[in-house]
């Protein structure tokens, strides 16, 4: 390391520990989605919007990291915070907030009711298994899943999800702006980020749950979850549960790879498709026109690349690629080696849109004109090119880095896996360059990504810890690149033969 990427590793450290996080009863809970402007006069801390307060998805990184330092106990702190703020209302049992902030003592968390255009977010929920396993498989720390608040956690939160509704299809129905994207940018219906992170999230209650079938009967707990019902007590693993929320990932691992997944191959059988069809055994079942599908594509996808397109909906298909969602379905394995083999031949085959001076754009293309004007509604933060409308995030490289190097290792293909590492490695020194002396801006503007994001938040924590992950897992130990993996479907005994 030479003096100046210490210095600068030096400098995120110091601002993500000293800055960035924040106390709750005495123990440090989680950081700040960006580090507030500090007045020179009397030392006031000013934030910006809701910038101030502690957001379940900016805190993956956080928590990921903390777990790589070994800091146990504050991962610890955050689940059981955000645990305790899971909502018991009748209309939103089971949801996780979207952030949480302390007000005049008390904790408040923001479900949608205070967000700006009241949107809520469905990812919060689904990200919290994942970290909660995460945390018990780094930290050891198995009796934390088989406490009986975390598994009737889990049990609300799967009521919410496995539930009957007025769909058959596995995918979960949100509305426009129900995660990271969280403005309205036609990401309602059933977007890929959500359905990845459903798998994950399904596959890691999964795995909570087994531990508690496996250790409650000795540690003979007892689930108060059927007091309030007045229901018979029952042992805390359940495995019924455990059962249907495994076929259920198995379901949707299906219906995903069946309907999400492009390559050159699967775009010529689309256009071919018959339409007006009726019936169980069909072929076109979302009755797509050959319209539908734009003509990027052709050169996007090359003859070898693959990826999840953004959304399946009737008759409306969104072939956007959207990074998140994709690095996720590689890192949850939900697409096989196979096809992130060709997701990162993607990537690096259109560098220049994904990466080009600024990782990661968060979708590709943008929509413009008449799309923008309607299906936004004139939204001057998401313009195109801008901010979530396919703009660039550099938060998001720590996701492709752990999602390439898990596959690096048990590639068949060292020429890719080498094209991809030089892609890494340049892509991190461009960051230690730039990042810094743009202050660690959330997001940046333009096709190439070079400019500051117009209303970015500048020292945004998961700006400066989504580049200490890249470091760590390029320079410091590239093992960490498994942090996310969750239980496979295979490792269940349960399903074994019908996977
Ligand atoms: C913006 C982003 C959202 C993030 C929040 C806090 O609203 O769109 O993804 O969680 O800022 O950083």
């Amino acid at each position: 390391m030479d003096n100046y990427e210490e210095l600068v590793i030096q400098s995120a450290k110091n601002l993500f520990h000293e800055r960035a996080l924040v106390q709750l009863d005495g123990m440090v809970v989680g950081a700040v989605a960006a580090i507030p402007k500090t007045s020179r006069d009397d030392e006031v801390h000013q934030h910006d919007l809701n910038y101030g307060e502690i957001f379940i998805r900016d805190n993956v990184p956080v928590m990921a990291y903390l777990l790589i330092e070994g800091k146990y106990e504050v991962v610890r702190h955050f689940l059981d915070t955000c645990l305790k703020l899971q909502s018991n209302e009748p209309r939103t049992r089971g949801i996780f907030p979207t952030s949480f902030v302390e007000l005049n003592g008390h904790v408040v968390g923001d479900y949608g009711q205070r967000a700006i255009g009241r949107v809520i977010s469905v990812d919060a929920t689904l990200w919290w298994p994942i970290l909660a396993y995460t945390y018990v498989q780094r930290s050891g720390d198995r009796a934390f899943a088989s406490q009986p608040q975390v598994q009737v956690g889990l049990e609300k939160m799967l009521d919410l999800l496995l539930r009957s509704g007025f769909r058959d299809a596995p995918t979960l129905f949100v509305p426009d702006g129900a995660f990271m994207i969280d403005r309205p940018l036609d990401v309602w219906g059933t977007p890929l980020e959500i359905q990845s992170l459903l798998y994950g999230a399904l596959l890691s209650a999964a795995g909570l749950l087994q531990i508690a079938c496996a250790d409650a009967p000795e540690a003979g707990l007892r689930s108060p979850s059927a007091d309030s019902d007045g229901a018979a007590k029952r042992p805390a693993g359940n495995p019924e549960l455990l059962h249907q929320t495994l076929q259920y990932a198995q379901r949707l691992r299906r219906y995903v790879l069946r309907h999400y997944w492009v390559n050159s191959k699967t775009v010529q059988v689309l256009r071919r498709r018959p339409t007006e069809q009726y019936g169980d055994d069909i072929e076109n079942e979302y009755n797509i026109q050959t319209e539908t599908i734009p003509h990027w594509l052709q050169d996007w996808l090359g003859d070898r690349g693959g990826y999840l397109i953004g959304n399946i909906r009737t008759g409306r298909p969104d072939f956007r690629f959207f990074t998140l969602g994709n690095c996720l379905g590689a890192i949850f394995d939900l697409i096989s080696p196979n096809e992130q083999q060709d997701l990162f031949r993607l990537i690096l085959q259109n560098r220049n849109d994904l990466v080009a001076q600024m990782p990661l754009r968060i979708c590709h293309p943008p929509l413009d004109d008449e799309e923008w004007r309607k299906k936004t509604g004139y939204d001057r933060k998401n313009l195109p090119w801008c901010y979530h409308n396919a703009g660039h995030w550099p938060c998001l490289l720590w996701f492709l880095t752990a999602a390439v190097l898990r596959q690096n290792e048990r590639s068949h293909d060292p020429e890719l896996a080498a094209a991809l590492e030089e892609m890494l490695e340049s892509t991190y020194q461009n960051l230690l360059r730039n990042l810094p002396r743009q202050d660690w801006a959330e997001y940046f503007d333009g096709p190439t990504g070079t400019w500051m994001g117009q209303q970015a938040r500048t020292y945004q924590t998961w700006t400066i810890v989504g580049f200490l992950l890249v470091h760590h897992l390029l320079k410091v130990n590239p093992e960490d690149a498994t942090i996310l993996n969750v239980p496979s479907l295979k490792s269940f005994q349960l399903v074994e033969e019908e996977v």
